[in-house]
């Protein structure tokens, strides 16, 4: 099958390093929006036309698969992204199964960190609700943490200063740590040491990158792989600095990027 996987920029290749652990037989089309990231800071209707932009392009490119890599266009448009005559795999329900799971307890605390857009648009604060009715559920907007690894810094001591500063509510004497905590952004993982170190060993981390991975089993179960899978990586601009960051995420040198125009919907 060819998966096509969007992000408004380089931090979904997380979710696409998971993509090609779990499923390698098959084929992906990566497309990071890098010409109009960040979507976490905009309105919840520019992010759903950029989202359906982007989509289009993958399904012109033959995509049978989407893979929405952002929380952020997950969090707002999955919606209208669900019209498309395709299967959309989305993060946010991978994510909240998964902190679900994770929880010592029915009624435990679990924290959802995200840009802003995701915290206010309630997603996971909703799909929580759904599927553990007694859990405590905050939200939390981290938006430093996106460029913190974007410039390369999440094993710095002004990451782990920046978590502290973020959790200063939970770790304070007398706060209440959360027992989960859902990386609710594509950059996160990355940033995973620095936030645990903030946390402490107890608190439990949802990478939603891992369990979108494993969201994919009921399309792709039983089908046979591809006999030569194909990567390409598409991108909406290429001005250089973006590359190291990519390489780093993907754990691979010497990747190339296609630029491409997004069409026009409306
Ligand atoms: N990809 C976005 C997300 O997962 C983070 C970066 C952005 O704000 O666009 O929410």
């Amino acid at each position: 099958l060819r998966i096509g996987v969007f992000d408004s920029g380089i931090g979904g290749l997380t979710v696409l390093r998971a993509l090609h652990r779990r499923w390698p037989g098959h084929s992906t089309i990566y497309l990071g929006d890098t010409a109009r990231v960040p979507y976490g800071t905009k309105s919840p209707e520019t992010v759903a036309r950029y989202a359906m932009q982007a989509a289009r392009l993958l399904m012109d490119e033959g995509v049978e698969l989407l893979v929405v890599a952002c929380n952020t266009a997950s969090a707002t448009a999955l919606d209208a992204l669900t019209a498309l005559p395709l299967p959309v795999v989305g993060v946010i329900e991978p994510g909240a199964l998964a902190a679900a799971a994770a929880a010592p307890t029915p009624d435990a605390h679990i924290a959802v960190i995200g840009t802003h857009a995701t915290v206010q648009s309630g997603a996971y604060q909703r799909a929580l609700a759904r599927l553990l009715p007694a859990a405590r559920v905050t939200a939390l907007a981290c938006p430093l943490f996106v460029a913190l690894a974007d410039e390369g810094w999440e094993a710095t001591p002004v990451a782990r200063e920046v978590a502290r500063t973020y959790f200063a509510e939970w770790i304070k004497d007398g706060g209440e740590r959360p027992s989960v905590l859902v990386l609710g952004c594509t950059h996160y993982p990355v940033l995973k040491e620095a936030i645990a170190a903030a946390l402490g060993p107890d608190v439990r981390l949802i990478d939603s990158a891992e369990t979108t991975a494993e969201a994919l089993a009921p399309h792709l179960d039983g089908l046979p792989a591809d006999t030569s899978p194909t990567h390409r990586l598409l991108v909406t601009d290429g001005a250089p600095g973006f590359l190291a960051t990519a390489e780093r995420i993907l754990g691979r040198a010497g990747l190339s990027f296609d630029v491409v125009d997004l069409p026009a919907t409306h």
